[in-house]
């Protein structure tokens, strides 16, 4: 018997930046994403003799394995299984280098496989919170479309759909950059984030950013989704500049497109941006402007790859026979 499960990528629009408890993984403020359609993780376990990691066909050493077995020997604690070795197959449909948040499709993938192989049975809320272990933007990854992710105790800190199919004919573009510098985890850099004078002010800030963002959603105001979701990323990178050590995630680059999105916005296409913990940015857009700015940026980084992607489905996962 092996289980199979899909995810796809998620993009905080409401960043989470803060652990309450990292053991738990329980963030310090309530975030809120959308899911995408281009990017995924699909993985494949089954039960074997040894715990082996096969990531896009290759054999992962013992170091690079070691996240995805201390995981899953987690969940196998946590829900009184016998603890079993496990063939753990991934394909990650997400470019390597664009930024993008990985990891929220590969611990949600990982987490409804789990619960399929051994028939678990759960609703998407446990689900949620047993993806929330692998890895914090992974909650939110169980769900698709417009996503919220609660802050709360072990028990109550899950995902729920806000708008799994939203009408809003809105876009990501996501413009990944060739340079691929030294990244700070995002483990390191909440970390730091929080030794900024601004931190109690990102906190205190956090229910109403929230609050204004399902609004918005709920209006399909586009405009001030963005512009919502663009304050709340440089807020977030503010904190950065500003902790003990200060730190950044901008490169020149990123700064560059930044300059380009306020400009274009001055003379009347719908753009704004979000940054996460890499150089990467990411526009939101209008599916009328989308094609117009893909093809600006396309000639002034000729080098770079972008991505136009639309809203994304949850997590899906089914058992395969051993005739398979
Ligand atoms: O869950 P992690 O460790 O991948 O952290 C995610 C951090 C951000 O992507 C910057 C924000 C977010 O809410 O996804």
């Amino acid at each position: 018997m092996s289980a199979t499960a899909i995810a796809h990528t998620n993009i905080a629009l409401i960043k989470y930046w803060g652990k309450a408890d990292p053991a738990l993984r329980l963030p310090l403020m309530s975030s809120l994403s959308m899911t995408l359609d281009e990017f995924y993780t699909q993985t494949r376990l089954q039960v074997q003799a040894d715990d082996q990691f096969i990531l896009n066909h290759q054999l992962q050493t013992k170091t690079a394995s070691r996240r995805v077995f201390a995981y899953l020997h987690l969940l196998e604690n946590r829900l009184h299984l016998p603890a079993q070795h496990y063939l753990v197959e991934s394909i990650n449909h997400v470019p390597t280098s664009a930024g993008l948040a990985s990891s929220s499709s590969a611990f949600a993938a990982l987490a409804a496989a789990f619960a399929e192989l051994h028939q678990l049975h759960l609703n998407r809320q446990d689900l949620s919170r047993l993806a929330r272990l692998g890895s914090g933007s992974a909650t939110r990854s169980i769900f698709g479309g417009f996503v919220e992710w609660k802050t709360g105790t072990d028990a109550s800190s899950y995902a729920i759909p806000i708008d799994e199919h939203p009408h809003l004919a809105m876009r990501l573009l996501v413009v990944e950059l060739d340079q691929n510098p030294k990244k700070i985890s995002s483990t390191i850099g909440m970390q730091r984030a929080q030794t900024s004078p601004f931190y109690q002010t990102w906190l205190d800030r956090n229910p109403s950013e929230i609050r204004q963002m399902k609004a918005a959603i709920e209006q399909t105001d586009l405009n001030q989704i963005g512009q919502l979701a663009e304050l709340n990323a440089n807020e977030m990178h503010a904190l950065n500049l500003t902790a003990q050590p200060p730190f950044t995630y901008f490169e020149p680059a990123t700064l560059q497109i930044i300059k380009w999105v306020q400009a274009w916005r001055a003379a009347g296409l719908d753009c704004y941006y979000t940054i996460d913990a890499g150089p990467n940015v990411k526009i939101i857009t209008s599916l009328k402007n989308c094609k117009v700015i893909s093809d600006r940026l396309a000639q002034r980084l000729p080098s770079a790859k972008i991505v136009v992607t639309n809203f994304g489905p949850g997590v899906k996962s089914w058992s395969n026979s051993d005739m398979e």
